[in-house]
């Protein structure tokens, strides 16, 4: 599996037996339950921005998202842009100070995930989203993989110092548009993977691991289009477990889930957990 972020086609889905797959699924997602089960389900879900638009965080490529709405922004978003340019890390900075996440609160899907994991059904909740909403919610740290790191804290591009990132928007609030790092001087950013830089591979090392050993990987409020995150969901069908999709748009996988659900997160994603719950009973 690749490491660094790309976008592109689930090329991981290659490997995958189709035919088993289809054996699996459901087709389009009107099926009454998941899977039949009589004993706890292993359970691992990947999150992306469409869990916290609920909560007033825009994503980036849904109707409201903030590339749909400035292509442009998406372009500045790579690790070369950001060192390249001081004006793309003052505009960076300050969209960091107005962040709607410092006012952010976790909504009710948020809330059913912490829900699973206390019926002990929650192998590992991986996420996409870097606004920690999930640990604020209630689920368990140890639980929570954060594939793209967390805008609650700042790096040091240099000598890799991390910082709170309140400390680091305290300056910029007082006047410095592009805060050096306090102990080498060096450019700062928010402790997030950006396009172009590679993820951690103990991290991503978790999430495969919690993607091999689930029998249901549920993949919530991502376009499944950024990679390696995406092809957690072949890594998944390739190792046997069930597919499913809620997402208010199409994906590249959902032809390959057993169940694809459509509707708003914050409604499904509490059904669909208390449908789990009540299966495991
Ligand atoms: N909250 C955050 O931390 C946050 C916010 C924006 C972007 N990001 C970062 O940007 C990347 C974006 O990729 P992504 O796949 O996570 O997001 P994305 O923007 O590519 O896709 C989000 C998907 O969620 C769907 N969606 C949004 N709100 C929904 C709702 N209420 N009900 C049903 N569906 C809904 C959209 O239709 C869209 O397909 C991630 O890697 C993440 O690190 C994070
Ligand atoms: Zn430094």
């Amino acid at each position: 599996m690749r490491s660094s972020e790309q976008e592109d086609r689930p090329a991981d889905l290659d490997a995958v037996d189709h035919e088993d797959v289809g054996r699996k699924s459901h087709t389009s997602g009107k099926c009454d339950t998941v899977c039949q089960v009589n004993e706890p389900t292993p359970v691992s879900v990947l999150t992306g921005a469409g869990i916290s638009t609920d909560s007033g965080i825009p994503d980036y490529r849904g109707p409201q998202g903030v590339w749909t709405k400035n292509p442009q922004a998406a372009v500045n978003a790579t690790i070369d842009r950001y060192l390249a340019d001081p004006e793309v890390r003052r505009a960076a900075w300050r969209t960091r100070l107005g962040h709607p996440a410092w006012e952010a609160r976790p909504n009710a899907a948020h809330r059913a995930l912490v829900d699973l994991e206390r019926a002990g059904l929650l192998r590992a909740l991986i996420t996409q989203n870097i606004d920690e909403l999930h640990q604020r919610a209630g689920s368990a740290p140890e639980k929570v993989i954060e594939l793209h790191g967390t805008m609650h804290r700042a790096e040091c591009l240099s000598c890799d110092l991390i910082t709170p990132m309140s400390e680091v928007l305290a300056r910029v609030a007082a006047g410095e548009d592009d805060p050096p790092c306090p102990r080498c001087g060096g450019i700062q950013k928010s402790n997030t993977i950006s396009f172009g830089q590679e993820l951690r591979p103990e991290v991503i090392d978790a999430a495969v691991e919690a993607a091999r050993s689930c029998e249901l990987f549920v993949a919530v409020g991502t376009s499944l289009t950024v990679h390696p995150a995406a092809g957690l969901c072949g890594v998944a069908l390739d190792a046997g477990a069930t597919l499913v999709i809620v997402n208010a748009e199409p994906t590249p996988y959902d032809p390959f889930a057993g169940r694809v659900v459509r509707e708003p997160i914050g409604q499904a994603l509490p059904a669909l957990v208390k449908e789990l719950i009540d299966a495991a009973r």
